[in-house]
């Protein structure tokens, strides 16, 4: 493994949404080779780990395998990770720090695993091992073959750079992102979120259609790397700082707690998609279909055991329903819940759910209905 000959890159997906990260790296023109339980791995060189990093909407991190040894016993790991070629990837001025994993290996103590490679960091590359590290090197042990690998993303990559107030209980951007790629977005049709919060689809959908990467206002841990070429990085951003016509597309958010959609409105300014959306504090049941052609509504409502009570949930499922059937006559439907039971009481016809998918605790899936007649 180089970066002549191409890395192993595993970028991490919200587990249930594995399949959806491969379409979407397939159709950013990245080669993929598989999907895992947590993840899809991709071929590539530094120029694909960059990319990655700045334009997959998905993608949780990315990841880079750097090597892979057998290691029987902390003996051999330790003499191990000491002739490891540390210096091609990290730098001796920048701290690292090391997370190790063991499974079904002779070598069980990963706290032990991860001191005999911090060990070999300090020792024989001469870097600072250090707990509040940017940098990670990630240790697996699985069936006695230790994986290596770097953290190239730093700060997960659902933390756009941009958004700064969040709402009760915020979609990660990278899950709104793969919801609206299940729902068929396309950056051309606009989007209706009626409980948008902290606006995080409407803003998500947004940068879809002005073809805003992801990535483009905030650090990676890749930086940090040995033989970063910052000019060529620069270069890349550039060429994909060309931001698309949007045709077809306007945002609307509304939410019925004013100080979500003060928020909402202000991450939309900041992620410079202000003009292609618009927030305003409307109950669910007076929202209303905007003129022009139908799109798609996006919309998670509050569920039970995270905010709010169930009893209430169910009626404030069922006035969005109403409110949908009665008004959105054209519109697709994309509506993601823990609760099948509370996705029923919506009325709405929906297709057989999507895969669970775990976030914050909760196991949520989306459920798709086609143009309601
Ligand atoms: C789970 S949160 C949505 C989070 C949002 N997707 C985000 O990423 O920030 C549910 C939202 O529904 C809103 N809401 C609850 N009842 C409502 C109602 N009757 N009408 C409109 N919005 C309502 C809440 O204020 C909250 O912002």
């Amino acid at each position: 493994m180089t970066a002549e000959t191409g890395f192993e890159i595993f970028l991490t997906a919200p587990p249930g949404l594995e399949a959806a990260l491969a379409g979407e790296a397939r159709a950013a023109g990245f080669a993929v080779q598989g999907e895992s339980p947590g993840g899809v791995t991709v071929a590539g060189g530094w120029a694909e780990v960059w990319r990655a990093n700045l334009v997959l909407r998905g993608a949780g991190r990315v990841l880079l395998r750097i090597g892979a040894f057998r290691a029987l016993h902390l003996a051999q790991l330790d003499k191990r990770a000491r002739k490891f070629s540390w210096a091609d990837f990290l730098r001796k001025d920048k701290s690292v720090r090391v997370e190790a994993t063991c499974r079904a290996s002779r070598i069980y103590h990963h706290r032990a695993a991860a001191q005999r490679v911090e060990r070999a960091l300090r020792e024989e590359l001469g870097a600072p091992v250090e707990a509040g590290a940017e940098l990670r090197v990630l240790v697996r042990i699985e069936d006695d073959l230790c994986t290596l690998s770097l953290d190239t993303s730093g700060v997960p990559l659902h933390r756009r750079g941009h958004k700064q107030a969040v709402g009760k209980a915020p979609l990660r951007e990278t899950l709104a992102a793969l919801f609206l790629r299940d729902c068929g977005f396309d950056g051309r049709a606009p989007v209706v979120d009626p409980m948008c919060g902290s606006g995080t689809f409407v803003i998500e959908a947004a940068e879809i259609a002005a073809g805003l990467a992801p990535g483009r206002a905030r650090r990676f841990a890749f930086e940090e790397l040995a033989g970063f070429d910052a000019a060529a990085w620069e270069r890349m951003k550039q060429a994909h700082a060309q931001p698309s016509v949007t045709e077809g597309f306007f945002g609307y958010g509304s939410d019925r707690d004013a100080g979500a959609v003060t928020a909402a409105a202000a991450n939309a300014e900041r992620a410079g998609v202000a003009r292609l959306t618009r927030f305003e504090r409307l109950a669910v049941s007076d929202a209303r279909a905007p003129e022009g052609p139908p799109g798609l509504v996006m919309v998670n409502p509050p569920y039970g055991g995270r905010i709010g009570n169930k009893k209430l949930l169910y009626a404030l499922y069922g006035a969005l329903g109403k409110t949908l059937l009665e008004g959105f006559s054209g519109w697709r439907v994309g509506l993601v819940t823990s609760e099948p039971g509370l996705a029923r009481a919506t009325g709405l016809p929906f297709a057989a759910p999507g895969p669970v998918v775990a976030h914050g605790g909760l196991k949520m899936r989306l459920y798709r209905a086609g143009p309601l007649s």
